[in-house]
This record gives C-alpha cells, structure tokens and sequence, in this order.
C-alpha cells in the first residue's frame, strides 16, 4: 500500500502540559492538527520499526475518529503492529497494564481525563513510553520541539478499520490487533487482591456498595470486576455505559461530581463503601457511610494496610507523593522505615522511582493513586484495594480512617482551585510570589511563621534530570504548609491551585471541618499571594 507524503506547517501550541496535549475538541479538528502533534511523537521515538503500539482511549468525542487517523500514520510510520482497545476503548491503567504485558514499544492514549467531553469540550493525547508510563519530559520536550518544525507527516489512504470486532487485521504491511480491553486488566487486579475474602464480604447480605463509573471508560470493568467476578449485587455500578459526552456530566470523581453516589452514601438504607472514577479511570473518590476519605489520606491508609492484599504482603520498597500532596504518607513510611520521595505533580515524576524498584506505592491529592502493577493512576485498582482492606478488617470506613488518624495525627487539608483566569494574570501572581521567597522566608503572620520558601525544583533520583518552577511553597514553623502553582492540564486561560495543610494531633482531629479549622490559613494564602488584587477574585470556583 502506497505511503502518502503530506506537507504541512506547524502549530506553535502543541507542548504538551501535566498529563500529554489537551485542547478543545475543535482545535484537534482543524486539518493537520492531530497529524502534525502524531508525526511529531513519532518523530521524537527511535527504533521502533516493525514494533507495537497500543492504541486507546476513553470514548469520548472525536475518540474514534482519531484513532482511524493515528492507525494509518502507525502504518506508514513502520509500526509492526497496533493494538487498539475494542470500540476504541481502553482505560488509561489498562492501556498502561497492555503495554507492559505485550512487552509493546509504548502507546498513544487519547483522554482529556476527568474533563467534559462532547464537540465543544476537550480533548486530549499523550504518549506511553515502554514501561506503560506517560512519557518523561525529555520525551514530551522533544515533541513539542519537532511540532514547532515540522512540514510533512505519512499516512496510507486505506478505508477504515472495524475498531468493534475482535481479532486481526492488516494495514499495509502492519497488523491491527483488535483487543478486548476488559480481560487482561481484570486478570491483573485478580492476581493482586483477595477476591475470595472481598467475595465473602460481598456476599455477607450486610455489606453494599456503589461504584459511580460516570459515564465512563471504567464501567464495562467494574461489571466485570465488580459483579461479575466478584460478585457484588446487580446495580452496584452505577452510570456504566461509557458515553461520548459523559451525559453531559464531568466525569471527575469529587463531591461536587458524583452528587446521585453521595446521596446513596447517607440516611437509611446508604451503602457502606462508595467509589467513583473518572473519565479514563484513572483517578478514585472513596466514600464510606456518610464519610467522604481525603486522597491525601486514603493514599496513607493504603500505605498503612498495604500488608493485608496478598500483592503486597512481603511491604513497600518506599512511597512517593506529589509536592503537593499532604504529608500524611511520609508519617506511615518513617513508622514503616521505608523513604518516601516527594515529586512535581504528575504522573510521569513516579515512573523511574517505580521503574528502578525504589517505591512500590504513590499517590497525588488530586484523587490519584497507584502502585507499580502499572506506570499510571489506577482508579478500580485503589477501589479494590479498599475493598480488600475493609474485606480483612472488617470495620467501617469511617472507624479506619479513625484509628488511622489517632495512631499517625491527622493532615486537614483543603485545595482551593481560581479557574479561567486570565493567563497574563496568572503568571503575573506566580512570579510576584516567585521573587519573594527569600523576603517571606522568616516572616511571621499572627503567629504563622514562615520557616521556608521557595519555588519547588526537584531532582530525579535516578536520572537526574532537573525539573525546576514545579510550584511555591511555604512551610510554616508548625509543619502547615501552602502551595502555589497553575495547573498544566486546563484548556481555557490558566487556574491557579492553592494547596493549604495544617497538621494536628489525631484525637483533635477527628471531627474537624477542613474549611473551618484551616479559615486563617486560607485567608492568608489569599493575603500572601494578592489573589484578589491580582485575579479580581474574593473566592476559589472550585474547593476539593
Ligand atoms: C492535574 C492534577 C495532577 C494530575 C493531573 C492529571 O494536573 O493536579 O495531580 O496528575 O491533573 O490527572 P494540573 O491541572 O494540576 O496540572
Ligand atoms: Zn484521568
């Protein structure tokens, strides 16, 4: 089949932010828009002729169309074979689990994550590396540098290809493998968990539980897992079948989201344990019985209880958490012995730690927590794990999470996100705090004293690689702590997350309100970076 050549001009916008390339749906349509950013990451990749290459997504808009055009530029690229998920699905942690057991030469996922979906929402790319992780900056750097180059990418006129049935097909001299997605990741969950104890909780008649899929990629997997193989009631999954709009809903799994799984979670008749995921299924909200379970914390208790799931039974090499992340996991790992790293925000800072052996779990506060059975965020995988843990304990929810905060002390914590701010602003703020860190450092306000400051750089521990401008932070004399940074993966104007912490003992804490005991701390946060001043804003959009 002939290769067709075609010429085209670049964008200057195509550098991809926190988590891959996201854009609205309308900029991927304009012609040459997706070719040239595909040809770019092909461009940036050596030796992978005659290889493989998993290809999927989350099902939302402009998935399917996408993925006949980057199956076709594979072909002409020298790919030796795809794997694409049946009905272009393939949920960001089983992309990642594919590519690792097909030993594949890396993988394109195509989400936006838990951003809204449907032709004028978002839509995103990002690049997989081997180790079925996002790929490292120098990767993503490299293709935003070829993008801004770039005059002609290759692709193969050919019909399209049936991406909904099963089995083996050829583009040129390149073999599309049409995979089931669900069987490989529910196998990889079944070796890790205690099925048969989660199964007897399950089916013990006074134990239920919801899982909110959101319209979703996770919800043919939670059928499978969830009811099928473990035999959960009929119903547990709520919003299973995965739409190309998310209904219209935002598919990010948080309080303000999955208001239909938090109504089932009180007064009578509630479900003891409730879980959402998001649209690629790779973040997890918990719930317990009128309980909602911080990220920050829940990777902490995962921590705590990692000895209970078989998979994890001999303990944790090491923990890593985001920056900003709360320091709840680094108490459970100086209990433990064990380091814990502390990394820029996003995925793809874990993949060498996870890679070299370093750190068996990790975790970020924006609902984010894996370990290395893969290189991403897993959303079922930590619903299962707090299923096996609850399954061993036998406690609630709740009464964990308790007895979690009276042996470690508690973190409350709070984000507060200002969205859609103009991006001159935006950076404006950011560097006015950037070129205070040395004034502020020392300074006391009402009692909270800044004991240090700086905009936060971190080194790879195990290529060194350099990452600097990753956020400011003040740490606080009394281990509170506010954080500064804009957020990488937004597609209008910038937001501006402020991550405010206060630690307290754990029998204080019990009771505590984030939004009351943190009120000063909030304040201040406003006070030191002149959000009003700077942004017109008095108050946050968003509180997580
Ligand atoms: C956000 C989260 C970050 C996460 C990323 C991808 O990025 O804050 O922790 O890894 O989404 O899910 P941000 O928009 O803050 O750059
Ligand atoms: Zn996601």
């Amino acid at each position: 089949m002939e290769i067709t050549n075609i010429q085209t001009t670049p964008f200057d916008d195509q550098r991809p932010g926190t988590s891959g390339l996201r854009k609205k749906v309308k900029v991927f349509q304009q012609p040459h828009y997706l070719e040239n950013f595909v040809q770019s990451i092909f461009n940036a990749l050596k030796d992978f002729q005659g290889k493989t290459l998993v290809i999927g997504g989350d099902g939302r808009y402009y998935n399917h169309e996408a993925i006949q055009i980057i199956v076709k530029m594979a072909a002409a690229n020298g790919f030796g074979k795809v794997m694409v998920g049946c009905n272009a699905l393939l949920s960001t942690p089983a992309a990642s689990c594919v590519i690792r057991k097909y030993n594949a030469f890396g993988g394109i996922i195509l989400s936006a994550s838990h951003n809204p979906g449907g032709p004028n929402a978002d839509f995103g790319i990002k690049y997989n590396t081997g180790n079925g992780g996002p790929a490292p900056e120098k990767i993503t750097e490299s293709i935003y540098d070829i993008s801004l180059e770039i005059n002609e990418y290759h692709t193969i006129e050919t019909a399209d290809i049936d991406l909904d049935t099963i089995g083996e097909q050829t583009i040129g001299d390149m073999y599309v493998e049409i995979i089931n997605p669900i069987t490989d990741y529910a196998d990889l969950m079944e070796s890790i968990f205690d099925f048969d104890a989660m199964r007897a909780l399950l089916g013990s008649g006074d134990f239920t539980m919801h899982f909110d899929a959101m319209n979703a990629v996770t919800g043919p997997y939670a059928y499978e897992i969830l009811e099928q193989r473990l035999g959960a009631a009929d119903g547990t999954v709520l919003r299973g079948e995965p739409l190309t709009d998310f209904g219209g809903a935002h598919p990010d799994p948080n309080l303000a989201h999955a208001k239909e799984l938090v109504a089932l979670m009180s007064g009578n008749n509630a479900a003891d344990f409730g879980a959402a995921s998001d649209g690629d299924g790779d973040r997890n909200m918990i719930l317990g019985y009128e309980f909602y379970v911080s990220p920050s914390d829940s990777l902490a208790v995962l921590a705590a209880n990692a000895t209970l799931v078989p998979g994890y039974a001999e303990g944790l090499t090491g923990i890593a958490r985001s920056m900003p992340t709360s320091q709840a996991v680094d108490r459970v790992a100086q209990q433990l012995g064990i380091e814990c790293y502390e990394t820029p925000t996003g995925w793809k800072f874990f993949g060498n730690l996870l890679d070299a052996g370093k750190i068996t779990l990790c975790g970020e506060e924006s609902f984010g927590t894996g370990s290395d059975h893969v290189r991403e965020k897993d959303g079922l995988w930590a619903v299962l794990f707090w299923l096996n843990i609850l399954a061993v304990r036998k406690q609630s929810v709740a009464d964990i999470m308790f007895d979690h905060w009276r042996k470690y002390g508690r973190d409350v914590y709070t984000r507060h996100d200002y969205e859609a701010i103009p991006v001159a602003d935006a950076n404006e703020l950011m560097d006015q705090l950037r070129d205070r860190t040395t004034e502020l450092t020392g300074q006391d306000f009402d009692g909270y004293t800044v004991e240090y400051c700086d905009d936060f750089s971190y080194t790879d521990a195990v290529d060194l690689c350099v990452s600097s401008q990753q956020g400011v932070r003040i740490l606080f004399n009394s281990g509170a702590r506010i954080i500064y940074r804009l957020s990488g993966t937004g597609t209008e104007g910038a937001t501006l997350r402020v991550y405010i912490e206060q630690q307290v003992p754990g029998d204080k804490g019990l009771d505590l309100d984030p939004q009351k005991n943190l009120a000063e701390l909030i304040q201040l946060s406003k006070d030191i970076a002149r959000i009003e001043k700077l942004t017109g804003r008095l108050l946050p959009d968003v509180i997580t």
